[in-house]
């Protein structure tokens, strides 16, 4: 069977964040609660001028520009966003004229949670899998800007970001095993955010049991034949709303994998973390220091595994969650880890160029936003920015960017 991966991945971010700790002083609230019982330090603040379609172009022109990828070469471009900025006209036909793909090239945009991004991973393979592609790669970018609201017990779990990732038949990267994937789909309302809304809304505590169901029901599908086989990867890596959500989501698959519950106090739950900080907690410090970005918080995992594999590394696990909701789960087998890539910019230098904002910073930020998809409507400029391409406001019904 043809090999089918993964050949470039970059991500952006916006240019701001706040510090947990702060947040949670600020709201009257223990700090441990977000950082040691969340497990998030920082959160990224995205500016009005900061939109989805800015934070796309951000990350799919670093992945071109980096890994010296054509942009004719590009047949397939798909956008997984749950924050797009259209009802209509998709997210991925601005990046299409940005990035001066081919007229040729095919562009939509995607919709289930934050299941949309792999969505897309998952048809890119499928196209190049059918013979379609005739050696074209894909470009597939997730972008998301995740809000909760002030005051609500999702704030901690806001974030904004996007990473775009090249599919092709001659990965350099990871080779996807496309050969076993495990799916899983139920109508749930675990979160949602409705039209009328910026913010989402969401069932905290039940998302987490709907989440731990989907992963336990696709990692079923994915093993049928040897329920075991997760021990045997070198890395697991989960869709991360929260840090602590995929220790939760390990310790389950822990379980899964060796026939045995993990009670509260119990030698196999200590096993079960054990195995967490080896395998998984390594590569969740771009989540912990970014937030939820919805599409892309499973792939920033992956760049942050990508960054810091060992050449000789076992496969990896990936499961993918979507409220509402779907699941996938997948896995992959290391190529080449990305510090091999004289072009390749290391995630702490992007960090190390944020901005901290204060609470009261953020809150005139929050502000500013709520009101970034009317017409007439023109981004405060009190945050300077050095990103050159800007969401300009809302003229004559027309987003600019400029
Ligand atoms: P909450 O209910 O305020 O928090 O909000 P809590 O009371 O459950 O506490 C959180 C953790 O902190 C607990 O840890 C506490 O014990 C601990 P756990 O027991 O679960 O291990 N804690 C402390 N630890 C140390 N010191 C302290 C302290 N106090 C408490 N002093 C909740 C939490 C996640 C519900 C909320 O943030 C929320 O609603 N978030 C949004 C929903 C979400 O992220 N769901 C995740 C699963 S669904 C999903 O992943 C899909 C999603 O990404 C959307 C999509 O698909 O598009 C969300």
């Amino acid at each position: 069977m043809k090999q089918v991966g993964l050949e470039a991945i970059a991500f952006d971010i916006p240019e701001h964040y706040i510090n947990l700790h702060d947040l949670a002083l600020a709201r009257g609230i223990d700090p441990a609660k977000f950082t040691k019982g969340l497990g998030q330090l920082e959160m990224a603040v995205a500016t009005a001028a900061e939109d989805p379609v800015v934070l796309a172009i951000g990350a799919a022109s670093r992945a071109l520009r980096n890994f010296s990828i054509d942009p004719r070469s590009i047949g397939l471009l798909i956008v997984g966003t749950e924050s797009s900025v259209d009802q209509s006209k998709a997210l991925s036909s601005f990046l299409h004229e940005h990035l001066g793909l081919s007229s040729e090239c095919r562009n939509f945009e995607v919709k289930h949670a934050c299941y949309g991004a792999m969505a897309g991973v998952s048809m890119a393979t499928d196209w190049i899998l059918s013979g379609r592609a005739r050696g074209k790669k894909a470009l597939v970018v997730s972008a998301d800007i995740a809000r909760y609201g002030l005051l609500t017990p999702g704030e901690p779990t806001q974030g904004a970001g996007s990473v775009a990732m090249v599919i092709s038949e001659s990965p350099s990267l990871l080779s996807f095993h496309t050969e076993r994937q495990g799916f899983y789909s139920k109508q749930v309302m675990d979160f949602w955010r409705p039209n009328y809304s910026k913010d989402a809304f969401a069932d905290g505590h039940f998302s987490m049991e709907c989440y731990l169901e989907a992963l336990s029901s696709s990692y079923a599908m994915y093993a049928k034949t040897e329920m075991g086989m997760a021990k045997s990867f070198g890395a697991a890596l989960y869709h991360a709303p929260f840090v602590k959500m995929a220790q939760k989501a390990h310790v389950r698959l822990w379980e899964l994998s060796h026939g045995a519950t993990c009670e509260a106090g119990s030698a196999n739950l200590v096993q079960a973390k054990d195995d967490y900080e080896r395998r998984v907690a390594p590569y969740l410090e771009l989540n912990a220091r970014v937030g939820n970005i919805y599409t892309g918080a499973l792939f920033l995992s992956l760049l942050c595994y990508l960054e810091k594999a060992e050449k000789s590394a076992m496969p990896i696990s990936l499961f993918s969650y979507g409220s509402g909701c779907v699941a996938e789960f997948s896995s992959m087998s290391l190529l080449k880890p990305l510090r091999e890539f004289p072009g390749y910019e290391a995630s702490v230098s992007l960090l190390a160029k944020r901005k901290k904002i204060s609470i009261p910073e953020y809150e005139a930020i929050m502000g500013d936003c709520a009101k970034m998809d009317s017409n007439n409507f023109k981004p405060q400029q009190s945050f300077p920015l050095s990103r050159k391409l800007l969401y300009r406001g809302c003229v004559d019904h027309q987003r600019i960017y400029s």
